[in-house]
């Protein structure tokens, strides 16, 4: 099987580090967002799509698909969130929905094109706290991510999606308080990497400190 990593989000941070890695081992790597970004590289390529669109998974299996093959791994690490200030009911419904698009249905549709198309892939979603703790400034972002940990971990569960694995990936800072603006790209890309070349579906929810 081809060694072929898609990163959704490839920020400053976690997705740039992630496709680095991925890179330096041998995978031919496509990230996503929704600003067009030029590579030199043959093994990388950037496509771009607005998340909040559930519909632009598919089109984005196609165009890796149809360049390298089905990937092996892919990266998750888009988010949307809407400031709700004091106020968690303020969010208006068009905002909350785009949200829940980009944290949640947007990532369930790339888990399912990507089992779909390789019953062997690595799946990865950068999570946080938010699904065990409540920030009430916070709500259109806990609430994607707590949906995500939920199928995510109905997928680690299921007998029938194996050999493919599900991960839902929260790092702490050294005290176990949420990463927030610390958060350690390196660090997730170090964990990405050695997850996927894990054969046996693990503890579902990482929590890891750095
Ligand atoms: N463990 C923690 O405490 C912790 C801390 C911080 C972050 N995180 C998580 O880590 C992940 C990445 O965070 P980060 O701070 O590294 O983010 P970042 O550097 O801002 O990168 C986010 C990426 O997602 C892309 N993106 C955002 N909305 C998109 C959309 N609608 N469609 C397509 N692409 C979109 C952005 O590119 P464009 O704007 O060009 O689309 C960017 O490439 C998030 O899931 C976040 O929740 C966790």
């Amino acid at each position: 099987m081809s060694k072929i990593a898609v990163i959704f989000g490839s920020g400053a941070r976690i997705g740039q580090a992630s496709a680095k890695k991925f890179l330096s081992a041998g995978y031919k790597v496509a990230t996503v967002s929704r600003t067009p970004q030029t590579t030199s590289d043959d093994d990388l390529v950037h496509l771009t799509a607005d998340l909040q669109d559930p519909s632009t998974i598919e089109p984005i299996f196609d165009q890796v698909q149809q360049r390298w093959g089905a990937p092996s791994v892919v990266v998750y690490n888009a988010y949307g969130m809407y400031p709700t200030g004091g106020n968690p009911l303020s969010a208006p419904i068009n905002e909350f929905t785009k949200t829940l698009s980009a944290n949640t249905i947007s990532a369930y549709a790339a888990a399912s094109a990507s089992y779909k198309r390789n019953n062997q892939v690595a799946f990865f979603y950068t999570g946080n706290a938010l699904n065990t703790t409540v920030m009430p400034t916070l709500v259109t972002l806990g609430v994607g991510k707590t949906a995500s940990a939920h199928w995510i971990e109905a997928a680690a569960k299921s007998e029938q999606l194996r050999p493919a694995r599900f991960y839902y990936i929260d790092q702490r800072n050294q005290a176990g308080a949420p990463a927030g603006n610390a958060v350690n790209g390196e660090a997730h890309a170090d964990l990405f990497l050695k997850l996927a070349e894990q054969k046996e579906q693990g503890e579902p929810i990482v929590v890891f400190k750095a």
